[in-house]
């Protein structure tokens, strides 16, 4: 029986993995501080660490790259790119970022003061962490149902709306500089945001006269979704969404490494002009000038391409697909994992596959040890780990790089979990040796609690 959907590419580049002896698994995680972060990536034989900036580009994109125009300013492949953000979005004013996080640090900077507070359906973790550092109050405001792993609903991404106008209530529309909206919502399991929904949010963010903002890495997928679930939207080319949902908000900041189809690359992309120069003239302090943004030609060139390449529709089943067969999968080995899948990940609930052991002993950093330690397997904990006290689940993150991996390899992942579930209660819980502040994910270590 075929896996439910049809493959839209062939491998033409191939790129050896191999997997290591178990005791060599054992030293290297011991090294690592039992730190996934920390391993080599020779060690790792399937990495679901992240999809972003981990895709295959397309023999499009590569010849773009040998295509590129590598002038400081005015680049032929800067006004490539920039056309192809322009006429996706529909924003008249874009600058590109090395990646994502450089487009949220420049425009909190330039938008942020001391006490404000910047609502997001859930903040994604360097997101957060940038309004942190730049004087600003983070507040999640995601549905209620986006806490249920098993409820079934369609847009468990979307924003809690009532909560967004009691928000704006107790603090005033002066003070909040931004709404945001994370399409999907990666911190949320990956879950879409209803066109419904963004349009109830940019209503709310015009009639107080916020402007609304959109974190966009994952947009594509999040527009399939509307395609696939949402009435009235069947059969639309995914471009038409996109500008729909791109219509509803005043920028948009993203990390092309996702949805862009790129290794490397962001944007941010506005409306307002008089924003747009303040933002431009801090670009050139950190990033580089406003035609290429801390980015090489080639990789403008490249993402020129991608972000086209991403809203494919056969390319969008096949990705959406992938990620849906593995969580199926997944639930019928008995797996408790989050539901529906998301669009680029599965998120296994840690808690419930160990529940031996308790909250405090990081559920969901011993399940991604165990994983690696039993098939070689990288995945990330999206918990108490991540998130500190914001944490309400403890998951862990299959992130299914974009064109990479095929079904045997996501096979080998389900093998590996269905062992590690046989033996669950041999995981043991981990403890924090090191590490603080809200990044301390990338850097901690940690010890087993023996
Ligand atoms: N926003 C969202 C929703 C993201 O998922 C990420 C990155 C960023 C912003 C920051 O972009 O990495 O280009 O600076 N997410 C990656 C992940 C790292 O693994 O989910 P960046």
């Amino acid at each position: 029986m075929g896996p439910g959907w049809r493959r839209a590419y062939k491998t033409k580049v191939v790129e050896p993995i191999r997997l290591l002896e178990r005791a060599e698994r054992e030293q290297r995680l011991l090294q690592a501080g039992y730190n996934v972060f920390r391993l080599d990536s020779e060690d790792i034989y399937i990495d679901l660490l992240t999809d972003s900036g981990t895709g295959a580009m397309s023999q499009a994109q590569w010849a773009a790259l040998m295509d590129a125009d590598e002038a400081y300013a005015g680049s032929r492949s800067f006004r490539a790119f920039h056309e192809t953000v322009q006429s996706i979005t529909g924003m008249p004013h874009v600058l590109p970022t090395h990646q994502g996080r450089a487009a949220e640090h420049i425009y909190f900077a330039s938008t942020l003061d001391r006490g404000s507070v910047v609502p997001n359906n859930t903040h994604f973790d360097t997101t957060r962490a940038n309004v942190l550092a730049l004087g600003g109050r983070p507040v999640d405001l995601p549905v209620s149902e986006a806490l249920d792993p098993d409820s079934a609903a369609s847009f468990k991404g979307d924003m809690d709306v009532d909560g967004l106008e009691r928000l704006i209530r107790t603090h005033g529309a002066a003070r909040i500089p931004a709404i945001f909206l994370t399409v999907t919502n990666n911190t949320a399991a990956g879950q879409p945001v209803s066109m419904a929904n963004a349009r109830a949010v940019s209503e709310v963010a015009r009639a107080h006269g916020i402007p609304l903002m959109l974190d966009a890495a994952r947009y594509a997928e999040n527009c399939f979704f509307v395609r696939e679930r949402e009435e009235g939207y069947g059969g639309l080319p995914v471009t038409e969404i996109a500008r729909e949902l791109f219509g509803l908000a005043d920028g948009c900041l993203m990390s092309a490494k996702k949805d862009g189809l790129g290794n490397i690359g962001g944007f941010m992309a506005l409306r307002d002009g008089a924003l747009f120069q303040r933002c431009r003239d801090r670009l050139i302090l950190v990033e580089g000038f406003s035609t290429y943004g801390g980015l090489a030609g080639r990789d403008l060139a490249a993402l020129a391409v991608g972000l086209r390449e991403a809203l494919d529709a056969s390319y969008l089943a096949e990705r959406v697909g992938q990620v849906r067969w593995l969580g199926t999968r997944l639930k019928a080995e008995g797996i408790p994992v989050y539901w529906p899948p998301g669009g680029h990940a599965v998120y296994v609930d840690a808690a419930r596959l160990l529940p031996h052991i308790p909250v405090g002993q990081l559920p969901g950093q011993a399940l991604v040890c165990a994983l690696y330690l039993e098939g070689g397997v990288r995945a990330v904990e999206v918990g108490s780990v991540m998130l500190g006290e914001a944490a309400q689940m403890e998951l862990v993150r299959l992130a299914i790089p974009r064109r990479v991996y095929a079904q045997e390899h996501l096979a080998w992942v389900i093998d590996a979990l269905s062992r590690v579930r046989e033996r669950s209660d041999e995981v043991v819980g981990m403890r924090l040796a090191e590490g603080e502040g809200p990044l301390r994910h990338f850097v901690a270590r940690f010890d087993p609690v023996i």
